[in-house]
């Protein structure tokens, strides 16, 4: 994840972890339920996609994710209900930018069978 480098930015100020969004989105399940993980993504992604409707811009928090999967410390902040484990986070903001074009795209790899 170019972890030196996410430390080196936040050293020089910038923080692409949360990309001083005002908002945090988390979406946790139980450990327990094999489902959890995809219903997590699949909500954050309808999340994603709504968010514009309301003016507001997100961005997948994987830096934040993966903290809070694995750093204890950061676990602990998080209270989540007992047997519930973080599987995705979003920011959610004020978009900064408007765009009045889809950005450039490279061509996807796709094979066709
Ligand atoms: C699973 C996932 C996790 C991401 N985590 C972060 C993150 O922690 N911080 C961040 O600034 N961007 C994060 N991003 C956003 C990517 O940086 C972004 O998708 C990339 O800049 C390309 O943006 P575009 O697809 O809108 O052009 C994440 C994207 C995905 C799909």
């Amino acid at each position: 994840m170019h972890m030196e480098l996410v430390v080196g930015a936040w050293d020089f100020g910038v923080d692409v972890v949360c990309r001083d969004a005002p908002h945090l989105v988390i979406a946790h399940g139980l450990a327990a339920d094999a489902t959890a993980q995809s219903a997590c993504t699949i909500a954050l992604t309808y999340l994603e996609l709504a968010a514009p409707s309301l003016g507001l811009g997100t961005c997948w928090g994987g830096f934040f994710g993966a903290a809070a999967m694995f750093w204890p410390p950061l676990q602990e902040a998080l209270a989540l209900p007992k047997g519930h484990v973080c599987y995705g986070t979003a920011m959610v903001g004020r978009p900064k930018f408007k765009y009045h074009r889809l950005p450039a795209r490279n061509t996807p790899k796709v094979t066709w069978a």
